[in-house]
């Protein structure tokens, strides 16, 4: 993943602030380049709430990228679909800032799932909200995806995207994807993943972001293959 933009600085646990409470679920912090400081978790089902309020709180080119069709809002089954993870075939980054009291609010999500067909594979989808594009937080959520792919055993990451959607475009060509049309105005992008994951990020980041990944992963969970839902 090549660009000349400031990296994000990766915040070794013991140097959080404030401090995690005892048995806290763990969160992985970057701060990016303009200092907002931001941190990764795995999603899970008690993130249902917070994931509708979000995508009500999208703009409509920003749902329409993110779902390829305008989506007024998202049914109760959607949002079980895409909170309901087994964290290996399906793996999602909550991306979060503290709010006002500490408190943890999203601005985004990260999430792969894996192709039925061919398990190498995985498909991408990443959303931010609107305050918060063009700050580097899709690009940094896609790595941090893509380091946890890699030890799922993925070697290709794709994703279907507007032709016209420049940010995602430019997250792809990072990862030296290829481009081939899909549909009208719609373009499939294929990244074959390097292995210079812990070079983009930091061999430190990697393996946090691996052990928190780890810890969210319990395979009885439900898996999440349902074909209406992709990405
Ligand atoms: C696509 C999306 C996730 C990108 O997230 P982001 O945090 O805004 O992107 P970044 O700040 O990491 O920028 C990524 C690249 O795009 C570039 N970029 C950002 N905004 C841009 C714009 N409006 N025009 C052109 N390039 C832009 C950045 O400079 C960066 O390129 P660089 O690494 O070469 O500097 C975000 O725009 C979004 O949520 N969009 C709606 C949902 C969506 O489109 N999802 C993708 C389909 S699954």
């Amino acid at each position: 993943m090549s660009s000349d933009r400031p990296r994000p600085r990766f915040i070794p646990p013991a140097d959080v602030l404030p401090r995690p409470a005892p048995g806290e679920e763990p969160i992985v912090w970057f701060e990016m380049p303009g200092g907002l400081q931001v941190g990764l978790r795995p999603i899970h089902p008690d993130d249902r709430q917070a994931l509708m309020e979000g995508f009500q709180a999208l703009s409509e080119e920003s749902r329409y990228h993110r779902f390829l069709s305008p989506m007024p809002r998202l049914s109760d089954r959607q949002a079980r679909y895409l909170t309901e993870l087994d964290q290996i075939d399906h793996f999602a980054w909550g991306i979060g800032i503290r709010g006002d009291a500490g408190a943890i609010e999203g601005i985004g999500v990260a999430r792969y799932v894996r192709d039925t067909a061919d398990r190498t594979t995985a498909e991408v989808a990443v959303v931010i909200t609107d305050p918060y594009h063009g700050l580097g937080l899709g690009t940094l959520a896609v790595q941090a995806l893509a380091v946890v792919a890699a030890t799922r055993g993925i070697e290709v990451l794709t994703g279907y995207l507007l032709g016209d959607n420049k940010p995602m475009v430019r997250i792809f060509q990072g990862m030296g994807a290829t481009f081939t049309h899909a549909g009208p105005g719609l373009v499939r992008a294929e990244a074959v993943l390097q292995d210079d994951a812990p070079g983009t990020l930091g061999e430190e980041a990697c393996a946090e972001l691996i052990r928190v990944a780890g810890r969210a992963s319990h395979p009885s969970a439900p898996r999440s293959d349902d074909p209406d839902q992709r990405g």
